[in-house]
């Protein structure tokens, strides 16, 4: 349908987590009107789900060198040198600002900030909140901000949908499928000057994910469809110690952060023997990709569906002050981490991949700009250093602010003139049956997850082709499209799920978190180049 409604700003932000609600919040310090669009409530992405912390070279005789090589070495030999510099030279400062938005880090008797470890960090780098519960202290402090300032307009319930360009190819606005009552309601289109993509990850692609049901990958399709580069797809994160539910557990899954292993807790298979010693100098630290897949390796091995987490020697007072989340979480699953191992597996965690930007935020369509797990800023190569992705989300959605305030203030941010009114007269993509989703789902875990191949992957990919074609036959037959959120999101799915399979099943070698079984070794000659997706103007 066309726009039944028409909002003007000045920056449109969609996604409220970390990295948007910082754009906002920063774009407003030079008077620039701000409107964040989001899918579900302001506090519902993976923002507030994060457990560990944030990682910032804020310790004694820690540095952003060393951050820096850590970051390197967690990377792959896929890691923009210059993005990493960026982000461990500004994070400190990023952090502090943070904290002078109001949020509260757990802090020891004299007021130093407290920091943990995590995997593939050499030194106590993890500044967390509440224990265990870092990402909702985050949002809760961001979210109060946003709603303090008249100056920033909040639109929940907006599916975005697809980008508004002008006559130049610039963005000029969005068009937004809104759920709610009032004004708002139904399709409409937000004219702006510039749009920034903060929507998170993709994590639902996959059955079991430690990603909110939001995770959809919803800006990485929309900038595909507005033929922005995507790159680094194939490179998901898989976090080792996913509590394990049982064979069938599908959607989110609970997060046993990997601060609990920076603590002291150990890997143990089913004898209570630690498989993490000997495999890497920092055990159990290892970076993720090693862990998870000495994980996976183990339970191959074993035919086993899960391994252990062993933090039984920490007690009940420590459980209950350094990880009251974790510990109320496996308590409602029936497991006592005081008393009991705690089943784990790995789930995928984290797009270390995704639309393509330089170091101010600008994708390669101007004036769109992408943030946070959306964004492939190139910091984290291969795999994602822990607790560098709120982090990311913050240095550099403080960049992109500080890039569209220079523009404004060179008169390099004019109005934008754009037909909204013919916005809609085309559905880009076909919209996926709601039950498409589980297939995509199944079709992912089973063909292009923790360990993947040629034939696993055109499995995969056979699958979701079929999925499109019959979708597409559906509209052929002159049924209809039926706009509503749980087709958009199907449609996003396949589309970067197809994107990912395309992208994963190119790269034959194993690097990082992504694993062939066909192409064990890493490969620099060839290989140690990133891949760059673009949908043809015919879609495919
Ligand atoms: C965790 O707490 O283990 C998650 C940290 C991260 O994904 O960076």
């Amino acid at each position: 349908p066309a726009p039944g409604w028409t909002a003007t700003t000045d920056v449109v932000v969609v996604g409220s987590g970390v990295a948007g609600l910082t754009v906002a919040l920063n774009v407003r310090k030079a008077g620039l009107r701000a409107m964040v669009v989001t899918k579900a409530m302001l506090d519902d992405g993976s923002t507030r789900w994060a457990q560990g912390g944030i990682a910032a070279a804020l310790g004694d005789g820690d540095t952003p060198d060393q951050h820096l090589d850590d970051t390197l070495v967690a990377g792959a030999g896929l890691c923009d040198e210059d993005a990493v510099r960026t982000l461990v030279t500004e994070g400190p400062g990023a952090v502090r600002r943070l904290i002078g938005v109001g949020a509260a880090f757990d802090q020891d008797a004299d007021g130093a900030i407290l920091l943990t470890r995590e995997g593939g960090h050499h030194r106590r780098r993890i500044a967390h909140a509440g224990g265990d519960a870092t990402g909702a202290e985050i949002s809760r402090a961001l979210v109060a901000a946003v709603r303090s300032d008249p100056g920033i307009e909040l639109i929940e319930h907006a599916l975005v949908l697809d980008l508004l360009t002008d006559a130049d190819g610039h963005a000029a606005g969005l068009t937004l499928h809104v759920m709610g009552e009032g004004q708002r309601d139904g399709v409409g289109a937000v004219r702006a000057r510039a749009v920034v993509l903060a929507t998170g990850g993709m994590g639902q692609v996959f059955s079991a994910t430690t990603n909110p049901p939001v995770s959809t990958g919803d800006g990485v399709a929309l900038a595909l469809r507005a033929g922005a580069e995507v790159t680094d797809l194939e490179f998901v994160q898989f976090h080792p110690t996913v509590l394990w539910l049982g064979p069938e557990a599908e959607g989110q899954q609970p997060l046993v952060s990997e601060a609990v292993r920076g603590e002291g807790a150990h890997l143990v298979d089913a004898d209570g023997t630690r498989f993490m010693l000997g495999q890497h100098e920092l055990a159990e630290l290892a970076p993720r990709d090693i862990v998870a897949k000495a994980i996976t390796l183990q339970m191959q091995a074993r035919d086993a569906e899960h391994m252990y987490l062993d933090g039984r020697h920490f007690g009940a007072a420590m459980w209950e002050e350094r990880f009251p989340t974790i510990l109320a979480s496996c308590r409602s699953h029936g497991i006592d981490p005081v008393t009991d191992l705690i089943p784990i597996a790995p789930a995928a965690h984290y797009a270390s991949g995704g639309v393509r930007t330089d170091l101010s935020g600008r994708t390669t369509v101007p004036g769109l700009y992408a943030c946070g797990e959306v964004a492939c800023t190139g910091v984290h190569g291969a795999n994602r250093l822990a607790s560098n992705s709120l982090l990311e989300g913050l240095v550099f959605a403080e960049r992109i602010a500080a890039d569209l305030t220079a523009r404004d203030a060179a008169g390099d941010l004019p109005e934008r003139s754009v037909d909204v009114a013919a916005a809609r007269a085309a559905e880009p993509a076909p919209l996926l049956a709601p039950e498409a989703r589980a297939e995509i789902q199944r079709l992912m875990s089973r063909g292009a997850g923790v360990l993947r191949s040629a034939s696993s992957m055109a499995a995969t990919a056979a699958g979701l082709a079929a999925l499109g074609r019959d979708a597409a036959a559906y509209l052929d037959e002159g049924k209809p499209a039926d706009p509503r959120v749980e087709t958009w999101e199907a449609a996003n799915l396949h589309l970067v799920a197809t994107a990912l399979v395309a992208a994963a099943a190119r790269r034959e070698e194993t690097r990082g978190c992504h694993w062939r079984e066909d192409f064990p070794e890493r490969e620099d000659a060839g290989w140690r180049r990133h891949l760059v997706t673009t949908l043809g103007a015919d879609g495919s």
